[in-house]
């Protein structure tokens, strides 16, 4: 799975994300590249139109509305089908915070931006258990707009 997270572990506000990171967005880029990407409904509809789907990697949309449209993705009614579509491939849990708290039991790798923010929001990152440990910390960095973020990883034990 791949978030990026403020401080309380906010990640979105009115289905958008809240706050602006070129540098996130990239580091999301390179990270998830040639690989595939599950997302809610949710997570795709925030997505601007020029990047949607996600170019260069396979898309896959979960909704339970059997008549959703969204082309370009493919689309998965449950979490189970999601995953056995992406089986054979990396793929990367993108999203939004209903996706991300149903799949973090099956996931084996979190790639965690930390945004040194308070913002309010309306949507969260998962607790990341015991189960996971860390596995690499990045320095703090210091964003074009001045903002501090830096990169965690965790692996499952
Ligand atoms: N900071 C970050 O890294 C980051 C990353 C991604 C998203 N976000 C933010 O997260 C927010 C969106 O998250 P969200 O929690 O509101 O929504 P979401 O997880 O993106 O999407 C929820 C929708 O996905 C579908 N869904 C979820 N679980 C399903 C399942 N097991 N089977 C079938 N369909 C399922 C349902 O669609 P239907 O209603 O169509 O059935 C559900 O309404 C936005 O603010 C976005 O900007 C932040």
């Amino acid at each position: 799975m791949i978030w990026a997270q403020a401080h309380h572990r906010v990640i979105g506000r009115n289905n958008d994300l809240p706050w602006h990171l070129r540098e996130d967005l990239k580091h999301f880029r390179t990270t998830t590249a040639g690989d595939a990407v599950v997302m809610g409904r949710r997570q795709w509809e925030s997505l601007p139109e020029k990047v949607r789907p996600l170019p260069g990697r396979r898309n896959v949309v979960l909704t339970r509305d059997p008549d959703y449209q969204a082309p370009g993705a493919e689309l998965a009614a449950n979490l189970e089908q999601a995953l056995a579509l992406v089986a054979d491939e990396d793929a990367w849990i993108c999203g939004g915070g209903q996706v991300y708290d149903e799949a973090i039991d099956h996931a084996d790798l979190l790639v965690v931006t930390e945004i040194d923010l308070s913002v309010e929001g309306d949507t969260y990152a998962p607790q990341i258990g015991a189960e996971f440990q860390t596995s690499e910390v990045g320095a703090w960095q210091q964003a074009e707009n001045g903002v501090r973020y830096r990169i965690l990883t965790y692996r499952r034990r």
